[in-house]
């Protein structure tokens, strides 16, 4: 089997070639080095940044989807999450730009655009958010992962895809009052969630796994 050299964190790994970057931690037993959900590309939980030996440009990827080359180098690229703002009903760029001062940072570097690993015209939608054609906005971002890559790479944090939420969101509110108060409670529940699947006890996971597949239920 053909295998190539790569570095994970500067660490030395020797990979098969054709595997992605978590097949090729798992099989050096490094598999604490990638945060993993899905190992599908929907969780956006997988973030690295990749660099190559030659002239290629660098960039950031999804560990779950990036296959190994020879003389990669890979650094884990963890994005913490921030607590999304409660959606508004009727929103509106005003409105936007009250819950996100940050919108009209934009300078158009273009990086989250570059960035995105689901090719979501990032940029282009911050500046459809600036001139209030959030309609537009919200279909630029119906496949958001929300992996983060575009809040990190922001050297200006105006956070877009946290505003993309926020638009998504809250047109959805508009359709049902009702929702404005779920959707906010949901976003917190999630939160808890991804931070319980993310950063909590692995065996305290396993634990709770094995008695939901006998019981049918989690108990607190
Ligand atoms: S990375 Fe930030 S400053 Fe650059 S285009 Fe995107 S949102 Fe604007
Ligand atoms: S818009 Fe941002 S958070 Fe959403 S998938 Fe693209 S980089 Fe990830
Ligand atoms: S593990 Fe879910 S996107 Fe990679």
């Amino acid at each position: 089997m053909k295998m190539v050299a790569i570095k994970v964190a500067g660490k030395p790994v020797q990979a098969r070639v054709g595997e992605t970057v978590i097949h090729a931690l798992w099989a050096a037993g490094m598999a604490e080095e990638v945060k993993i959900g899905c190992v599908g590309g929907v969780c956006g939980a997988c973030t690295i940044t990749v660099r190559f030996p030659d002239e290629r440009p660098g960039g950031t990827e999804l560990a779950c989807l990036c296959l190994v080359e020879e003389g990669m180098e890979i650094f884990p690229c963890p994005v913490g999450s921030i607590p999304p703002i409660a959606p508004r009903p009727d929103p509106s760029a005003e409105k936007l730009r009250t819950a996100y001062p940050t919108l009209d940072r934009c300078t158009k570097c273009g990086s989250c655009t570059t960035a995105c690993p689901m090719s979501i015209p990032v940029m282009d939608s911050v500046l459809r958010m600036q001139s209030d054609q959030l309609g537009v906005v919200a279909e630029d971002f119906t496949t958001c992962i929300h992996c983060g890559l575009c809040r990190f790479v922001c050297e200006d944090r105006v956070q877009p895809h946290n505003m993309g939420m926020w638009v998504r969101r809250s047109l959805g509110a508009s359709l049902n009052p009702v929702m404005e108060v779920s959707v906010a409670q949901e976003t917190e529940q999630v939160e808890r969630e991804w931070k319980y699947l993310l950063d909590g006890n692995p065996t305290e996971r396993i634990n709770r796994a094995r008695q939901f597949r006998n019981s049918g239920r989690i108990e607190e």
